[in-house]
């Protein structure tokens, strides 16, 4: 009786695997090609993905689903669509000088994919060793990435970009404080610069600053770090002065303890040997 009972819950088990299997499919067949299709069901039956929801984000170059882990996690499974020659073009100026890149034959688009969203693996990983508050990576294949989700119930948390008007002036300089010490700490510690860093890859989520979409983001020795920096600071800098009184630099120097803020990250990049601090 009992055998027979495991064998039923077996049966059922698998039932339930296939059906997920085929609302899988369902999802994004129509969207994805055999490749992409090929690294969601190795990450399934590596154990990462349960379950693959709805759409959280459609952008040009990315999608971003949401999803569900074997003990029910929430997950963000980022996957890069096929890259045409106009992602190419995009990222050019990232890649510059970069072996991993330069290796890749200009017609292998899927390679090249590959690459970037391995690196924006590498780059979140590196950055959240670094104690920098990014989703947490849980894993990849291909142009599949995983990472922790960042909302609940499948609703996305807000970007600042569209959370920043409802906030008043006093959580705004919360929230800048706490990014000068992100930033910080990206390019001190982490020795990166983000390089698309703004009011629109920033989350809001658990009243905190949330840095997201990484792939882009350099090292200190790439020739446009500093160039990249300085717009990074000066987008966050521009973004915060419409919503609090006086100069966000400031601030931002204050939150690290230091006079000039973009003096100080400039030193830890090593262009400028001088530090007010
Ligand atoms: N970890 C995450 N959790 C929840 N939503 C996310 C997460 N990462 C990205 N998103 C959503 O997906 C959108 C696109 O992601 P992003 O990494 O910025 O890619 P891109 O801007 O290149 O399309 C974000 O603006 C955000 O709304
Ligand atoms: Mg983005």
């Amino acid at each position: 009786m009992a055998r027979r009972r495991a064998r039923w819950l077996k049966r059922q088990r698998e039932e339930e695997e296939r059906r997920k299997d085929r609302d899988l499919l369902k999802t994004v067949e129509e969207v994805f090609d055999s490749f992409t299709m090929g690294h969601i069901y190795r990450l399934e039956s590596k154990g990462v993905i349960w379950e693959l929801k709805g759409v959280v984000s459609a952008g040009k170059e990315a999608r971003v689903y949401w999803a569900k882990s074997k003990n029910g996690d929430d997950l963000a499974v980022k996957i890069y669509l096929s890259a045409t020659a106009e992602f190419r073009k995009s990222i050019k100026k990232y890649i510059i000088g970069d072996p991993r890149f330069e290796n890749i034959p200009s017609g292998n688009f899927r390679r090249l994919i590959y690459e970037w969203t391995r690196k924006e693996y590498r780059n979140l990983k590196r950055l959240h060793e670094s104690g920098v508050r990014v989703p947490r990576p849980v894993a990849y294949s291909g142009n599949v990435l995983v990472m922790e989700f960042l909302g609940e119930n499948g609703y996305r948390a807000p970007l600042l970009v569209e959370e920043a008007d409802n906030l008043d002036e006093q959580f705004m300089e919360e929230i800048l404080t706490d990014l000068a010490v992100q930033i910080e700490r990206i390019v001190c510690k982490a020795k990166l610069v983000h390089a698309d860093l703004s009011e629109y890859n920033i989350m809001l989520w658990m009243e905190k600053p949330w840095i997201i979409d990484v792939a882009q983001a350099v090292h200190h020795d790439h020739p446009y770090a500093l160039e990249f920096l300085e717009r990074d600071v000066g987008n966050i800098v521009d973004f915060f002065s419409s919503y609090i009184d006086g100069d966000p630099a400031d601030l931002m120097a204050k939150a690290i303890g230091v006079q000039d803020y973009l003096g100080h990250l400039k030193a830890c990049l090593g262009v400028e040997g001088q530090d007010f601090s």
